[in-house]
């Protein structure tokens, strides 16, 4: 316990001090862990030997210290999906915000949770690191003082959702450099495990599947994320109603769904009521949406939901997914259905919906269009209109602060340009406190989800076919949910709002990580013009054109190959914990 203590007091130290609210520490190591969900094994990251990583689970207002440890072969960051941290890109964790924590080197994150509450996770944002993993829950629980608009659960259930190759991050990496697309994935993981065999000629015998213990009678709430790499999933617990109550850190108006399509990126609670007579278990379902009727089978998850007094095993067919596989209407339908209760309170005690969005003038709209993947001198990429981005070696917000020149440039078009694509480093100049508006017009064959660091977004309109001005005739002006990830079905768009009211410089990436990896992203560059205070934390790492400013680390210390996540447990960490001490006391 000592040394894990020493690590705690150390990182606080370098911790930004706000006065008042509670600190909560983690101390991380993340590693490849060896594990075969779909009964390939195979090298997946974990965090201190777990997959899916440990959750974050704080409460409004808290400072979060994450100490991470890089103990991959490769570059690493993390990044906190939907968190928003005020007035810094700086603890961001992706490219354009940060230099990548070196293989073997450790990296302290220092944020702090201010004004949110829901459900969000964390991932790391490197090139395509998330299809092996390293992925798990942030809670933001509401303080004591605001009250939850429904009743408090009997308990909190987290589930990851996602697609999944037997194929490791590296070689899907090389199928897109070497222009080919990552094709089906091989299977669908709940929690990092494989299918429940409900069918033994679908799923082989011996696979691990997640078994989630509930009490008859008692309401849980599921907090569901989909962090596959590019798959919809469609979600369903059998004989369950799923009554939604929260989606990225807003409280929803209150619906029963059956299922509910949950696209790559987004995070949805439920409430799920044990109302059923346990005469088996019962079947909790996430399967692919929009893919060939094939691969199906294959492309569907599977766990149990076991009651205590359960009388047997889940038997029979899957509850159905929706009787619509190559048609979005019932998918879009759904997605207009979801609204912001506006008179729940959120972080603060104010109604949601005191903030009357629909009243405010827009001050900049910027149209984006994305494409299927195209070839840009002779290398497949990805574009938002027309430029694919490349994300230059020194990160934006450091080249703005250090005014590093010809890094990046602020001219970003706010309109498709029908002219040859392009790859660059052009980013969006936002307006602070402006008032912006984004429309993503799909051209492309795949539904994508869009994810803004650093701020929430209201959705506003979602429709078929080109969007024009007449379109705005159509968008929901009052309760349109504030959420981080949005979906646009393909020949379809879909409009948000957004109040730039958070200086930074800011990732709009597309979730898919096929298409994001091949350059379907931008960022949003938004200065104060009265602060011009530099929140460059103490521990910056720098690389790019201002390596030279990078100090030595004395922490290095040595990768090692893939562990079993069990055998990690009990002997690995225990040595390095001692390894560690042993550091301090040098
Ligand atoms: C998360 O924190 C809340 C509030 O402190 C606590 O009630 C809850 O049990 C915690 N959940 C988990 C999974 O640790
Ligand atoms: C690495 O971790 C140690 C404590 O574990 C901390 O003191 C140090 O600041 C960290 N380095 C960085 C760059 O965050
Ligand atoms: C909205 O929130 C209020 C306040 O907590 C709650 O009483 C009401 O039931 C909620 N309405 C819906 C439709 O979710
Ligand atoms: C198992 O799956 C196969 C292939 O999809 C199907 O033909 C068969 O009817 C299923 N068996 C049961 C018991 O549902
Ligand atoms: C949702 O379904 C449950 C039964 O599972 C029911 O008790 C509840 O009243 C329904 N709530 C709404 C808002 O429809
Ligand atoms: C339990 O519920 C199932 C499905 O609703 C029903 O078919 C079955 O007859 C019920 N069993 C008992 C013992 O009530
Ligand atoms: C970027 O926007 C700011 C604020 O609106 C403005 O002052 C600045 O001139 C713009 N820069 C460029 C290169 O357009
Ligand atoms: C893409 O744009 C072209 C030209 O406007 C149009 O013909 C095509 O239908 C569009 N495809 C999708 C999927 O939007
Ligand atoms: C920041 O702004 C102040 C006054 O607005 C100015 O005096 C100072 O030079 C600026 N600092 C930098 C680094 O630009």
């Amino acid at each position: 316990m000592l040394p894990l203590l020493l690590l705690l007091l150390l990182a606080a130290s370098a911790a930004p001090a706000r006065a008042g609210d509670p600190y909560a520490y983690y101390d991380w190591e993340v590693s490849y862990v060896s594990a075969q969900p779909l009964g390939v094994k195979q090298k997946v990251i974990g965090i201190n030997g777990q997959f899916p990583g440990p959750p974050l689970n704080v409460t409004t207002n808290w400072n979060v210290v994450v100490n991470v440890r890089n103990a991959l072969d490769e570059p690493l960051l993390l990044t906190w999906n939907g968190v928003q941290q005020r007035k810094t890109a700086w603890q961001d964790g992706v490219l354009g915000t940060n230099c990548a924590i070196p293989a073997g080197w450790n990296w302290t994150y220092a944020f702090q949770v201010k004004d949110q509450v829901g459900s969000f996770f964390y991932f790391p944002s490197t090139p395509l690191h998330r299809a092996a993993g390293g992925y798990g829950a942030i809670t933001i629980n509401n303080r004591d003082v605001i009250p939850i608009p429904f009743g408090f659960p009997d308990g909190d259930i987290t589930l990851f959702i996602g697609d999944w190759f037997n194929r490791g991050h590296k070689e899907l990496r090389r199928a897109l450099d070497g222009g080919t697309l990552l094709g089906a994935p091989d299977g669908v993981l709940i929690n990092g495990l494989g299918p429940y065999q409900y069918n033994e000629s679908v799923v082989p015998p011996g696979i691990v599947y997640e078994r989630i213990n509930v009490e008859p009678g008692k309401t849980y709430r599921f907090r569901v994320h989909n962090v596959g790499v590019s798959t919809s999933l469609n979600f369903r617990i059998q004989n369950h109603n799923l009554l939604l109550v929260e989606t990225e850190g807003s409280y929803t108006s209150q619906q029963n769904y059956t299922n509910l399509d949950i696209h790559v990126g987004q995070s949805y609670s439920f409430l799920v009521t044990m109302d059923q007579n346990a005469s088996t278990d019962y079947y909790v379902v996430a399967s692919a949406r929009f893919v060939d009727a094939a691969i199906i089978d294959k492309l569907t998850g599977v766990a149990v939901l076991h009651y205590s007094n359960s009388q047997g095993p889940a038997s029979g067919p899957l509850p159905d997914p929706p009787n619509d596989q190559y048609d979005t209407a019932f998918s879009i339908n759904q997605a207009r259905s979801i609204r912001w209760n506006v008179t729940a309170s959120g972080a603060r005690p104010n109604p949601q919906g005191s903030f009357h969005y629909g009243d405010i003038t827009v001050t900049d709209v910027y149209l984006l269009q994305s494409r299927p993947p195209e070839l840009i001198d002779g290398k497949l990429r990805s574009t938002l209109n027309e430029i694919s981005y490349i994300a230059p070696s020194t990160p934006l917000v450091l080249a703005q602060l250090f005014n590093v020149p010809g890094v990046y440039k602020l001219d970003f078009p706010n309109h498709p340009m029908n002219r040859l694509p392009k790859v660059d480093t052009s980013i969006i100049n936002g307006t602070y406190k402006g008032f912006m508006e984004i429309i993503f017009q799909n051209n492309a064959t795949t539904v994508q989800s869009y994810h803004l660091d650093g701020y929430a977004f209201f959705v506003v309109g979602m429709d078929y076919g080109l969007w024009t001005e007449n379109s705005r005739g159509t968008y929901n002006k009052w309760d349109g949910v504030a959420r981080s990830t949005i979906q646009v079905f393909p020949g379809a768009w879909t409009a948000i709002l957004v109040f730039l009211d958070n200086a930074g410089i800011w990732n709009l990436r597309v979730q898919n990580l096929d298409t994001w990896y091949l350059g379907q992203e931008v960022y949003i560059n938004v200065v104060n013009p009265e602060d011009n205070s530099s929140t460059l934390p103490d521990n910056a790492i720098f690389c790019g054109a201002l390596s030279s400013l990078q100090k030595e680390q004395s922490h290095r210390f040595v990768y090692s190959d893939a562990v079993p996540v069990a055998l990690w447990r009990n002997t690995f960490s225990l040595l390095f914990l001692l390894a560690s001490f042993t550091i301090w006391l040098q």
